[in-house]
This record gives C-alpha cells, structure tokens and sequence, in this order.
C-alpha cells in the first residue's frame, strides 16, 4: 500500500456501514475488512474493469459487496463514505447525493470547492491535511456531519484554498508552496499570479513563525 492510502486508511473508524467510491485495486477495502471495521462494506466502482481488480485483490467471498455503479447513486445510505483519487468536482457531485455520518476524501483538483460544499453542507472538517507520496503532494480531509456551517462562519479564504488548518504547522504543506511560489515567480507576472503570490506569502508567513 502507497504511504497516501496507509494515510488515508488511518483516517478510518470503525463505522455500521462503509463504501469505497472508485475502489479501483481495492487496497482501501482490504484494510477495512482485515481491520474489521464495519460489518457492512461495498466496494464500488463506474468501471467494470477496475471493479475488476478489486475482486481479483479480494476474491469474490470475501464479504465484501462489489458494486458497479455511479458513486452518485450508489453511495446512498452508507455511514463512512471514502472517495479518493477523483477530481474535486466529480467528488463534490457525488457527495452532494448522499448524506454519511463521515466523508474522508482526497481530491486531486478543486480542494476548495470541496472544502465549500462540505461546510455549506454542515459538515465539519475535523482533518484537513497535506501530505507527500514519492515526488506527489496529496490533500486528505476528514469531515463528520454537524457544525460545518459554524466552522465556515469562522473560515477564511486562506482556510478555504490551502486547508482548514492552515494556521497551523505543516511541513508538507510549507515544502508544497515553496515549491509552488518559486514556480509562480518564474512566471509572467500577470494580475493573477501577483494575487496569488501575495496569497502564498500570507500562508509562508503563518507556516514559518
Ligand atoms: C484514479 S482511480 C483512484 C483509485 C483509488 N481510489 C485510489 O485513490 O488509489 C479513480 C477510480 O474512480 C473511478 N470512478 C470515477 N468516477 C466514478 C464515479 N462517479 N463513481 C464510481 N467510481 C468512479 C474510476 O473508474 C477509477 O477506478
């Protein structure tokens, strides 16, 4: 297992009921149910062929219900609902059509319309995390139902774009937009970039008190 899904595994609790979206190998799926976490679990993938690999890591007894199917549709119902390695957007669709006691997620684009759709949602991101696997930055989140739009009252728009706890220390994510403010000053300087570069300085700020 990647150093990304042992991260994300350790996000889960046990739980009634659990759903891998886009289980793809099924990596997540096996350590939930060597880990027993939940008496209800499906792995659910929109293609036939990765659902595929997931049965082949799993074998089909494995108690383990394979679904293929939307995650739109398919996630309905279920207590923990995981989704990683998906656009932002196709996450924030999927979540919008279900209602679980816990999301962990790890979006690859649009973190922060997800990050919005969760506390507009009145879910809480009590995990909002950056981490490193090889040479790739990932952002993992963790959010439970209730108290979402009381964070969001308390929310900036530093907090919504480079993570919940962007106050607080975070080599990952100093090491991250290091990198990224470097590459942005090698860019033209246009209005946008300038905007973001003052952004970035405003994080590097806070993350090297
Ligand atoms: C890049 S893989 C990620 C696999 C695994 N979750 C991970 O993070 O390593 C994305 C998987 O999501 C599946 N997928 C994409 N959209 C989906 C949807 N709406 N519902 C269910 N699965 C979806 C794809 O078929 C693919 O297997």
């Amino acid at each position: 297992m990647t150093d990304r899904l042992a991260a994300l595994c350790e996000l889960i609790d046990r739980t009634p009921s659990f759903i891998d979206v886009g289980c793809d190998h099924g990596y997540v799926v096996k350590y939930v149910l060597e880990n027993a976490l939940s008496p209800v679990i499906a792995a659910c993938d929109i293609s036939e062929p990765s659902l595929d690999k997931a049965k082949k890591l799993l074998g089909e007894h494995s108690g383990a219900e394979f679904v293929c199917a939307d995650g739109a549709q398919a996630a309905k119902g279920y207590d923990t609902v995981f989704i990683a390695g998906m656009g932002g957007r196709e996450i924030v669709h999927i979540t919008q059509n279900c209602e679980p006691q816990t999301y962990i997620l790890s979006p690859q684009s649009h973190v922060r319309e997800v990050r919005i759709s969760l506390l507009t949602r009145d879910y809480d991101i009590i995990c909002d995390k950056t981490l490193k696997d090889g040479r790739k930055y990932y952002d993992i989140i963790k959010a439970v139902r209730g108290g979402g739009k009381k964070r969001l009252e308390r929310t900036d728009g530093l907090m919504l774009e480079y993570g919940i706890f962007v106050r607080e220390r975070n080599g990952v994510m100093l090491e991250r937009l290091q990198k990224t403010y470097a590459a942005l000053l090698a860019y033209p300087p246009t209005e946008k970039n300038a905007a973001k570069v003052r952004e970035i300085e405003e994080v590097l700020k806070w993350q090297s008190l």
